[in-house]
């Protein structure tokens, strides 16, 4: 950890506690409560951890009030306008940018584990045709544990960088055939001379009866959608890997449990939900009516790509992608999409409306992406595989540095009991 100076006073009754205070490098400092079990026999109370720092980590920075997003130190918004998705893959992991030899290895390194294993073709075989394709990622995923046995040893360095490796190859592959399973058409195997976000697109979107050729304009918007979803600190489903590694689980079953958690709607599952929702608003004189949904307490209603944890101002992801939906729908020549005009209205009447400036609920990664990848060609129900796809070398790289920390224990929370005290067993006939 950074500093150790300062020290915070909890008085308890006529206890007296002194706890380290320690000083990120940047962002809020954190109050140190390991030893307040030992010290004073309390526990501390934060369902959601909304005040709990749950581990150190040196990849990514979240500036909520300023919405700033930063990998390594760089911002958000210049990785996806100067970089692309592979040379993020390789920051994250490693910490730093790599030069021309490094980067050209690792994209090797990259491409040359793109195929699956043969026998895994019958596993997706198992699952009916209408799954949606995060279920059959979530046990794909969860198998390869079953398929590549040389690379399960997480106390084994070079095991952990094949696993690695690994996964972030092979994420596509299973993400496009889970898709080309659903829709009844063959798998598309990869080809390795196209970059990651052109093969990717190629594996889902052509056939074998025909050429297919990339548009360079999608491939460019998909390694963006790629590098702006790769990495967010410790979220829900990267929390999760964390938890689950930290029993020493292997990483392919980590990697499926953080898919298994993105899945859900107040977390990745929300760029499927928003353009449901964009779609069922369909018309912009109808937004008032879901405006008032959104802010009535009695109804579960919540403006999909909206609100976040951290953020409490615009994220920058979104800011880069509302950017590139105008781009990349007037390239293919659809700028008066409706979707795109109902997003920004409704963006528009909820950024001047008091209940989303009181609350500080802005657009977040989920409010355009949507829109993007519809008209790409990708079916909603392929928005949540291709956040998995991306938050791979995410779960990765904190993966990778919470298993190479000697200080790392088991996640193991406490509880605030609420239940029945200890009481004696009654016989059914007694009862
Ligand atoms: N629409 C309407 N009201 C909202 C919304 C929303 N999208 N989001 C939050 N609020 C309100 C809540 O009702 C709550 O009001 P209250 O204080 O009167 O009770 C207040 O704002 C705070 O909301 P919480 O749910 O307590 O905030 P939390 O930090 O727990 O939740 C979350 C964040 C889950 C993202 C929430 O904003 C949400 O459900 N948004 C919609 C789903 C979504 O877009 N998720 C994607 C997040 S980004 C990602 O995971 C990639």
């Amino acid at each position: 950890m950074a500093g150790k100076s300062k020290t915070a006073k909890l008085i308890i009754g006529a206890n007296e506690i002194e706890l380290p205070i320690h000083s990120p490098s940047a962002g809020a400092n954190v109050i140190d409560v390991t030893t307040l079990y030992n010290q004073a026999g309390v526990f501390t109370y934060d369902p959601g951890f909304t005040s709990t720092a749950s581990c150190d980590s040196t990849i990514t920075f979240i500036d909520g009030y300023k919405g700033e997003l930063l990998h390594r130190g760089y911002p958000i918004d210049q990785l996806a306008d100067k970089s692309h998705y592979l040379e993020v893959c390789f920051l994250l992991l490693y910490g730093y940018l790599p030069t021309g030899a490094e980067l050209e290895d690792f994209e090797h390194r990259v491409t040359t584990h793109t195929m699956l294993h043969e026998q895994m073709m019958y596993f997706f075989r198992g699952f009916r045709r209408d799954a949606h394709p995060m279920a059959v990622m979530t046990g794909v995923v969860g198998a390869m544990s079953a398929f590549y046995h040389d690379s399960t040893d997480i106390t084994d360095s070079w095991q952990r960088e094949v696993a690695s490796i690994r996964l972030i190859a092979k994420m596509p592959t299973i993400a496009a055939m889970a898709y080309k399973y659903t829709i009844g058409q063959p798998f598309v195997y990869p080809l390795n001379n196209l970059d990651y976000a052109s093969n990717f697109l190629r594996m889902c979107f052509a056939v074998p009866a025909e050429e297919y050729q990339v548009n360079p304009i999608l491939s460019r918007a998909m390694d963006r959608i790629f590098t702006l979803h790769a990495d967010h600190e410790q979220n829900a489903s990267t929390s999760t890997v964390r938890l689950a590694s930290s029993s020493g689980a292997n990483p392919f079953a980590c990697i499926a449990a953080g898919i298994a958690c993105l899945w859900g709607p107040a977390h990745g599952g929300a760029n499927q939900a928003c353009l449901e929702m964009l779609k069922e608003i369909g018309t912009v004189d109808r937004i008032p009516e879901y405006i008032t949904r959104a802010k009535d307490k009695d109804d579960p209603f919540r403006l999909m790509g909206f609100g976040h944890r951290v953020y409490k101002n615009i994220d920058p992801r979104a800011r880069v992608l509302k950017k590139s939906a105008d781009e990349v729908l007037e390239l293919l020549g659809i700028e008066d999409n409706p979707l795109l005009q109902v997003a920004k209205e409704l963006e528009n009447m909820a950024l001047n409306d008091q209940y989303f400036i009181e609350k500080k609920l802005f657009p977040n990664v989920d409010f355009y992406s949507g829109i993007i990848l519809e008209a790409m060609g990708f079916p909603t129900s392929m928005f949540t595989p291709i956040f998995a796809v991306s938050r791979t070398v995410g779960w990765i790289s904190q993966w990778k540095e919470m298993i190479a920390d000697p200080q790392v224990k088991i996640g193991r929370p406490r509880q605030l009991y609420l239940g029945e005290t200890l009481r004696d067993y009654v016989d059914i006939e007694n009862r």
